[in-house]
């Protein structure tokens, strides 16, 4: 018996099946076509796209298990978040997705809070609104491309729309539609303040459930085109971060993961909702039943990484970079690194940040310039860090993931900058096996998401702050946090 999680992510679509003690068996990725970009900001894809690749995916996974579709006991969807997905009223895509990193929607981001008021809209939906976030985007089809926008009958996530097709259903749940702008987080449902006063039809939203409940069936169409049986149970899922802390083990109070791909993630469960009024780090229902999470963004942190190794080090190996890193002194002879490769979300909310050194000499050699970076985005990690413990929320302990965790010495300086210890997991499979995970609950195969997560996931290792570092670290930490406003108002006029 297995259960299947399906992540519609950016750069494909990704299938694993678990057994029932939660073991990994397969898992394929089939690939999506590149974003389409066609101007400076811009960011879209076809869902039609994701659908092929996810049923690709699924028939890959099926096939690599040699398992039939019988003995899949029911499917997690997660999915790319934010992304908006419009459908005209015989269910055809008007016109591609915009998704996560599209950044046009500025001018519909003022709208919104010049005329809600920017509190309200904090505190209606515990967040304000971004460009990144769905709603804006469907104001900007609004504003644009009218005509497109009076066809829409229904706007769905990524990962939902792949859901409408595996089942037929309208179905969302919360932690993916946390991130519309359009979810009134504290009470896990759709916002009335935000549809009033904007002006949306709320029958354009699908119905949203919580995050391991059954949606809807595997349809007797979609079954054909899988392999999977008709009939099979879908689970609501979860947005990819929502999953993939399923997927770590984040869904108690305590532990708190970070996870370092391109951008660098520090996300923690908690109990009560808290949120920060500034906006710095989002406030999301969780995929746990009744729990909420919030989490900071470094945008540029394994980016800052593959950056300085295409431009100073063509053709090593990462592994081979953190060596050299490893060779200069902790503290790169106080030569700082800010990571602000793509602007900045958490703290300064701000998409225009620039990065850069600051400090060099003569002294400094390429093993500075690498350790800088590495403690630079792990700085701006600490930062989140901050942030989501001054919000009340407890860190025990940190769980690494993502490709910066596979390199023991930046866990090392992640363990001395946080302060706190940093475990690495046995597992290191993200969202496509939080999906699993919950598809398991959704059947009942286990009573709650924390119940299955504490029988299925276990830590690897744990590295401990030395004194010393730390505290040489702490000192350094205050004046990386002075650089970026001094730096601000000096580029402001450039
Ligand atoms: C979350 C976020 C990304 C996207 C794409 O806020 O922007 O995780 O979901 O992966």
């Amino acid at each position: 018996m297995y259960w299947l999680g399906l992540d519609i992510g950016t750069g494909g679509s990704r299938a694993l099946l678990v057994d029932h003690d939660g073991r990994q068996i397969a898992a394929v990725t089939a690939p999506h076509e590149d974003i389409l970009m066609e101007q400076p900001l811009y960011a879209e894809q076809r869902p039609e796209n994701w659908w092929e690749a996810a049923q690709a995916a699924i028939r890959g996974v099926l096939a690599a298990a040699g398992a039939s579709g019988a003995e899949v006991q029911a499917i997690g969807l997660s999915g790319q978040m934010h992304g908006c997905v419009i459908l005209d009223a015989a269910n055809r895509v008007i016109r591609p997705a915009l998704i996560w990193c599209d950044q046009r929607s500025q001018a519909q981001v003022d709208f919104i809070h010049s005329k809600l008021g920017r509190e309200n809209v904090v505190a209606a939906i515990a967040n304000p609104v971004l460009t990144g976030f769905t709603l804006p985007k469907l104001l900007w089809v609004r504003d644009h491309e009218p005509d497109n926008f009076d066809r829409v009958r229904k706007l769905l996530l990524p990962k939902d729309y792949v859901r409408f097709k595996l089942t037929g259903d309208f179905a969302t749940e919360v932690s993916d539609a946390s991130g519309t702008a359009l979810l009134d987080v504290l009470h896990r449902r759709w916002s009335k303040t935000m549809l009033d006063g904007l002006d949306l039809d709320a029958s354009i939203l699908p119905r949203v459930c919580e995050s391991s409940e059954i949606t809807g069936t595997i349809s007797a169409r979609a079954a054909e085109l899988t392999g999977l049986a008709a009939g099979t149970p879908v689970v609501g899922g979860g947005g990819d971060q929502a999953a993939s802390a399923v997927g770590n083990g984040i869904v108690e109070r305590g532990i708190v993961s970070c996870t370092l791909g391109t951008s660098g993630v520090v996300f923690a469960h908690m109990d009560d909702v808290a949120y920060d009024a500034q906006g710095r780090v989002h406030t999301f229902c969780h995929a746990v039943r009744d729990k909420w999470h919030v989490m900071g963004v470094t945008q540029g942190a394994g980016l800052s990484l593959q950056w300085v190794r295409n431009q100073l080090a063509p053709g090593l190996t990462y592994e081979a970079l953190t060596t050299e890193a490893a060779t200069a002194e902790p503290g790169s002879q106080g030569l700082f690194w800010l990571p602000y490769l793509m602007g900045e979300r958490t703290p300064h909310l701000d998409p225009h940040a620039r990065g850069g050194w600051i400090g060099l000499t003569a002294r400094h050699s390429r093993a500075d310039l690498i350790r800088a970076v590495i403690e630079g985005v792990s700085f701006s990690q600490k930062d989140c860090l901050d942030i989501i413990e001054e919000l009340g929320v407890p860190v025990n302990s940190v769980r690494l993931s993502g490709g910066g965790a596979r390199s023991a010495f930046w866990r090392q300086i992640l363990a001395h900058i946080f302060n706190k210890p940093v475990a690495s997991l046995e597992t290191q499979e993200g969202s496509a096996y939080g999906a699993a995970l919950l598809a398991m609950v959704g059947t009942g195969e286990y009573s709650s998401v924390p119940e299955v997560c504490r029988t299925v996931i276990h830590e690897r290792e744990t590295l401990a702050p030395r004194p010393r570092e730390a505290a040489l670290y702490a000192e350094a930490h205050r004046t990386y946090r002075a650089l970026y406003p001094v730096l601000r108002s000096a580029l402001a006029g450039a």
